[in-house]
């Protein structure tokens, strides 16, 4: 052992082994490594001084920029003042007051927020209050959760297996058992190139009734959904389809789940996709803008009902099971309340909104060159789908984000051979042209 350490200890310092990279493949990384050193605002910096311009809001979550001044302030002066302090049986003010501000922008009676640390851990909450809060209203037969194919929940036991990408499930088991999945609402030839939510699909929503009928609506506990689904390539929800599934759960007694960890906090110009559709869900689930991807947390708004119903027994008694170390982290809370600053000082929702015309016309015009099959746009989002190569799917997307990264100074996201683009709120319409640019030289690259 005292020799693999010494020699261990002998390796440098920028040594790229140890570090076995999530979501990446760590070879290829390896062989031609991507580095950001440092950022500021639209770029981030390589460590040789090179900017790159974020087209992905680090990774959809930094909406107001990077390294803003009031963030990083608010962070260093809460390290010096109140490190950590648990939220188990005790609270700091900065918990309070982060979910008050959090409420006070959910819509309809989305009122009490339970905090936690990522967007996985968010969907993990959120499933088990939906189940809890069953069992303590005496329908404990409730256990059965429902997904959506091509839906993305993070990567606890639970959001995999509600969510709906394959390979993030087939190598992990069994998973949760009672999961059923609503049909994906994407149809390339019902809505290609189209801007915003799609006229078609709707009726996708009426899947729901026929699951619940097969399984007995007494057996289900809740349906989970992204308002629009981001890591599978940017799919709006068609018109009318989340008040039919609202409508649907209500019928059967079912709570609704919308997974808003990308939707939240101004990607679809409002502070929540819930209000851009007007349907309110149960159970929200949120985290990345929070803090403008400062530090890292997540959580649960859940509605004024579902809270009273855990509120009953000993006052002394613990209501619901469940909890984390950082929850409510003193650095997190402080984070996220300079974040929600800076959202409402640069009105940066509604320049979201403004901006949506200009960001999807420059994405559209992407139409026509190389292998570009489809191009989807919401908000200040956009999927651009490229035909793979033969026998080696996601190779070409591959080589457009590593393209974009080395040649063009851009950063943007690939799942396989569909491109994302959804840059930090505050680009500008200057901004937003010279990302569609960038892309679309890399789209060429690797034609
Ligand atoms: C809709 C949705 N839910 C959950 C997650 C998981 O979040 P995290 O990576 O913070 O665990 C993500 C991450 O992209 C997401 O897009």
């Amino acid at each position: 052992m005292a020799q693999i350490s010494r020699s261990a200890a002998a390796r440098q310092t920028n040594d790229l082994d140890a570090f076995w990279l999530p979501f990446t493949p760590n070879r290829a990384f390896k062989r031609a490594p991507r580095l950001l050193a440092r950022a500021k605002g639209m770029h981030y910096f390589t460590a040789d001084g090179r900017a790159v311009l974020d087209g992905l809001a680090g990774l959809w979550c930094s909406n107001a920029g990077h390294n803003r001044d009031p963030i990083a302030a608010a962070i260093a002066r809460q390290a010096a003042e109140l490190d950590y302090s648990a939220a188990f049986h005790f609270a700091h003010p900065k918990s309070f007051e982060l979910a008050s501000r959090v409420a006070a922008l959910a819509p309809g009676d989305l009122y009490r927020v339970f905090f936690c640390n990522s967007g996985s851990e968010a969907v993990d909450t959120a499933l088990k209050i939906a189940l809890a809060y069953h069992n303590v209203r005496g329908e404990g037969a409730r256990t059965r959760l429902i997904g959506r194919e091509r839906g993305y929940h993070g990567v606890g036991f639970g959001g995999i297996s509600v969510g709906g990408i394959v390979s993030n499930r087939k190598f992990f088991g069994t998973l949760l058992t009672g999961v059923d999945h609503l049909p994906a609402t994407y149809d390339r030839e019902q809505q290609a190139f189209t801007k915003g939510e799609p006229e078609w699909g709707a009726h996708l929503a009426d899947e729901l009734d026929r699951i619940v009928a097969l399984h007995g609506p007494s057996t289900v506990a809740a349906v989970i959904i992204e308002p629009m689904a981001g890591s599978t390539g940017v799919l709006p929800a068609p018109k009318g389809y989340l008040d039919r599934l609202r409508t649907i759960c209500d019928r059967h007694g079912i709570l609704l789940i919308f997974d808003e960890v990308i939707t939240g906090f101004g990607r679809l110009g409002h502070a929540f996709a819930a209000e851009r559709y007007g349907v309110t869900p149960d159970l929200l689930c949120f985290a990345k803008g929070i803090t403008s991807g400062a530090v890292p947390m997540g959580g649960v708004i859940a509605r004024e009902g579902i809270y009273d119903a855990f509120m009953r027994g000993p006052e002394h008694a613990i209501e619901l099971f469940h909890g984390y170390t950082y929850s409510a982290h003193p650095l997190a809370c402080a984070a996220g309340l300079a974040a929600l600053d800076l959202y409402r000082d640069e009105n940066l929702f509604e320049r979201a909104k403004k901006l949506e015309p200009v960001f999807a016309d420059a994405a559209m015009a992407l139409k026509g060159l190389p292998g570009v099959l489809d191009i989807r746009t919401v908000g200040l989002a956009a999927g651009i789908d490229l035909a793979p190569r033969p026998d080696a799917p996601g190779e070409r997307g591959y080589a457009a984000m590593d393209h974009a990264f080395q040649d063009e100074d851009l950063v943007i996201r690939i799942t396989g051979d569909t491109l994302a683009v959804a840059p930090p709120l505050i680009v500008s319409e200057a901004q937003i042209g010279e990302i569609f640019d960038k892309v679309a030289r890399a789209i060429r690259a690797v034609a």
